[in-house]
């Protein structure tokens, strides 16, 4: 079944969410940066599952366990052909993109040595800033950051610069969830491996949005939340080059990551396994599995083209009204507008839209740095996925020009 790339109506038909109301009013979910809605595709998978499959896996010689298992590793391959990667065993279930994060920063952390250093950017999320802070203090590693302009873009000249034969990990997010900005990670792979630093993409908000290679990009990890991409929450992937993967040393002990066990010493598992210590979310793997069928079922350039046109036509909208500065203004921009209105407070707008039915984020997203580059305390973010459409745009742009003048008085 390949969706048609103009039939959104065929599309939102996929996502029961959206007929419901909120304060009596059609829900206009505008905050699929934070997370997607789910296709009943999916819900129906969760839901066989737990009603006729339960059991754990890699463990029963019974039918339900082996029935599981094999569900939990076709996924596990659904996803490598997705991404294109080179082997299944590089797919390592995590519980999402922090998780995934943070496994490299400990993992790889433990080959790194005092005065090596780690590149992030200035637009990162916590998440991709936080365990490399971690890491540099456990290990007296030094951090270095790529800044960013006001239009939300990277300085890759100023990159190149601190680019350097101590550098040995670069972290950097595809797509900034704050800004929307795509930032031209293939530069900055390239650029890394000329000096033999390894490069981890934050891939949570790019996922959704555009088709990812592994290989084209040629990262050494990328690292995603399965909620980010129609899939459950508390699952999520961390593709990484076998290579690599197998001389880092394991993130967690435990079951499944282990060959042999003795009360004095422990051999490990062969990848996947010996990054995945104890019982995994077996029916979220197995449903984010089912999500990406799901989005292959889409047409990825008439997507990428709807999601485009949205964007274009929210951006002409909020910048023909008075008072209202948008951030994060990249050419290479996906379809997230961050924005402030004069003498308001983002959480009042916020509310106030939330009780028209429009649900937005409000805050630092996770990235106070980003605000601080900017001087501000947050944003009011209305990001767009697949199943939105103009005419939730046109009711949103309404409900502002209504809400405004409240707050103003
Ligand atoms: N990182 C997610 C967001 O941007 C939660 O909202």
């Amino acid at each position: 079944m390949q969706i048609n790339k103009f039939d959104i109506a065929k599309i939102r038909a996929e996502f029961p969410i959206l007929k419901r109301q909120v304060h009596n009013k059609p829900l206009i979910y505008f905050d699929n940066g934070a997370t997607v809605q789910k296709p009943q595709i999916v819900i129906d998978r969760i839901n066989k599952y737990y009603t006729e499959e339960n059991a754990n896996i890699h463990r029963g010689v019974h039918h339900l366990s082996q029935e599981a298992t094999s569900a939990y590793e076709t996924a596990r391959k659904t996803i490598q052909d997705y991404l294109g990667a080179q082997h299944e065993h590089e797919i390592i279930f995590t519980k999402g993109t922090t998780d995934g994060i943070n496994l490299v920063a400990y993992s790889f952390g433990e080959l790194l040595n005092a005065g090596d250093e780690i590149i992030i950017s200035a637009m990162e999320h916590h998440s991709n800033i936080v365990p490399w802070q971690m890491l540099c203090e456990r290990k007296n590693c030094t951090l270095r950051i790529i800044p960013m302009d006001t239009n939300g873009e990277l300085d890759l000249a100023v990159y190149e610069q601190l680019l350097s034969e101590k550098t040995k990990l670069v972290a950097v997010t595809h797509i900034s969830n704050a800004l929307g900005t795509i930032n031209d990670v293939e530069h900055i792979i390239e650029k890394a491996h000329q000096f033999g630093a390894k490069v981890l993409i934050d891939g949570a908000q790019a996922i959704q949005h555009i088709p990812v290679d592994v290989q084209t990009l040629d990262c050494d990890f990328y690292a995603f939340s399965g909620h980010k991409i129609f899939g459950p929450t508390g699952v999520g992937v961390l593709y990484g080059k076998s290579e690599i993967l197998n001389k880092m040393p394991p993130y967690q002990g435990g079951g499944d990551m282990i060959k042999e066990v003795t009360l004095h010493k422990t051999t490990y598992n062969e990848l996947p396994h010996k990054f995945e210590a104890g019982t995994p979310n077996i029916v979220g793997g197995i449903a984010l599995g089912t999500a990406f069928e799901f989005l292959q079922t889409l047409d990825m350039e008439g997507l990428e083209k709807h999601e485009h046109d949205l964007l274009a036509y929210a951006t002409d909208a909020l910048k023909n009204m008075e008072g209202i500065t948008i951030y994060g203004q990249a050419k290479n921009k996906t379809s997230v507008i961050s924005f402030l209105v004069d003498g308001t407070h983002p959480y009042d707008v916020g509310t106030l839209l939330d009780k028209m039915g429009i649900a937005v984020r409000t805050g630092h997203h996770c990235t106070q740095p980003i605000m601080d580059f900017f001087g501000i305390p947050g944003t009011i973010r209305a990001s767009f996925a697949c199943y939105n459409n103009k005419e939730e745009i046109d009711i949103f742009v309404k409900a502002l020009h209504r809400i405004i003048p409240l707050l103003k008085h």
